[in-house]
């Protein structure tokens, strides 16, 4: 079964944030038992970028979001809602979307954050698009905003060097008949919760001493777990929603998959029968940022005019929960 929106709704524009600092795998090998060549071979990163001690995820989710509402030539004030996608929030609570529209200055809309992994800027997307589409609201942003430095165990060789820190922003609003989110595929399967988590720090699990202590505040990850589901399900959902909707790799103009590692995103290229040309990297770079590698690819698209109105696009993600989907969109503007 198809899954349209009940009026067309799309990207109107994009934004994006990194932290200035730029940490290359040399500088990790410093740190860690570790080098350049492993990592690039396994991961397809090269550097990423982190934050400064005492950034927190609105610092860089505000100005990526300044960004796309400039880009789109539109007052913050005419915003209606922000939906903000992250699994490293300011603080639990307020939500980060409350912080962001008071720094951006979005002083009529409402807002909340939404958790799904690395899958979040995706559910995001749809949340936002669907309520546009029901009419309630009229213009919504959507941003995906992740500080994983600050989650990650700087002495696990396994995930350190994966993960980076950064921002992408979307404005979504109805666009013209044809455009827009054409269909999407969203799954979540809580059997897989133990190979991609943060023990503590929750409810289950209050912080203490111990849990600090027991870097229990920083993920964990079973990585050849997750790297089989995620080759399985990316390639398998987009492949899906391809066929479904009577379309072939040749169709695709960009495929924008999430940015985990290179081999995973290969593995899903190749099931869609598509030219490597049309896949969106930005892994080597900024390495995997969950909720915001596929905004800032999408940003990266559009200013390398890597996508133009009425192009075919499809976003695919994996992640934690396990949580994946994709989405299918022909390009607004
Ligand atoms: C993490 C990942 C890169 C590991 O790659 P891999 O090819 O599966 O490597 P393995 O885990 O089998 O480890 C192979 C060896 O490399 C070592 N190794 C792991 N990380 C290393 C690093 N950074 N540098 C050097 N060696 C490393 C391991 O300790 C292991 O050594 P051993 O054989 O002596 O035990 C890969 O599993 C992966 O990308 N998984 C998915 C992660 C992901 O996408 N997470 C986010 C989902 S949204």
């Amino acid at each position: 079964m198809n899954h349209r929106l009940v009026a067309p709704v799309g990207i109107t524009a994009t934004g994006q944030c990194f932290p200035p600092r730029v940490v290359t795998n040399d500088d990790l090998s410093k740190i860690l038992d570790t080098n350049d060549e492993w990592i690039r071979t396994r991961t397809g990163i090269r550097e990423r970028h982190w934050v400064e001690p005492g950034t927190g995820a609105s610092q860089l989710g505000a100005p990526a979001l300044k960004q796309a509402l400039e880009n789109r030539g539109m007052k913050a004030s005419e915003l209606d809602l922000i939906v903000v996608a992250t699994v490293t929030p300011d603080t639990i609570f307020p939500a980060t979307s409350c912080r962001i529209q008071d720094m951006v200055g979005a002083s009529n809309a409402f807002g909340f954050d939404l958790n799904a992994a690395c899958s979040g800027f995706l559910y995001a997307l749809t949340t936002a698009c669907s309520l546009v589409a029901a009419g309630g609201i009229k213009k919504a942003a959507v941003v995906g905003v992740d500080i994983m430095s600050t989650i990650i165990n700087k002495e696990d060789r396994t995930t350190a060097v994966l993960f980076g820190d950064g921002a992408g922003a979307v404005i979504v609003e109805q666009v013209e008949e044809g455009l827009g989110i054409l269909d999407f595929e969203h799954r979540v399967d809580g059997t897989g919760a133990c190979y991609l988590y943060m023990p503590a720090g929750g409810s289950l699990k209050p912080a203490s001493a111990e849990t600090v202590a027991n870097k229990e505040h920083t993920i964990h990850q079973a990585g050849s777990e997750v790297f089989k589901n995620a080759v399985r399900e990316m390639a398998d959902n987009s492949r899906l929603l391809m066929d479904r909707n009577g379309f072939k790799g040749e169709d695709l103009k960009l495929f924008v998959p999430h940015q985990a590692n290179i081999r995973i995103m290969d593995a899903a290229a190749k099931r869609l029968e598509l030219d490597p040309a049309r896949m969106m990297v930005n892994i080597d770079r900024y390495a995997n940022t969950t909720t915001a590698t596929i905004p800032t690819a999408l940003h990266q698209a559009v200013e390398e005019k890597r996508v133009a109105k009425g192009d075919l696009v499809i976003l695919s993600a994996f992640g934690a929960g396990f949580t994946w989907g994709s989405t299918l969109l022909r390009w607004a503007y």
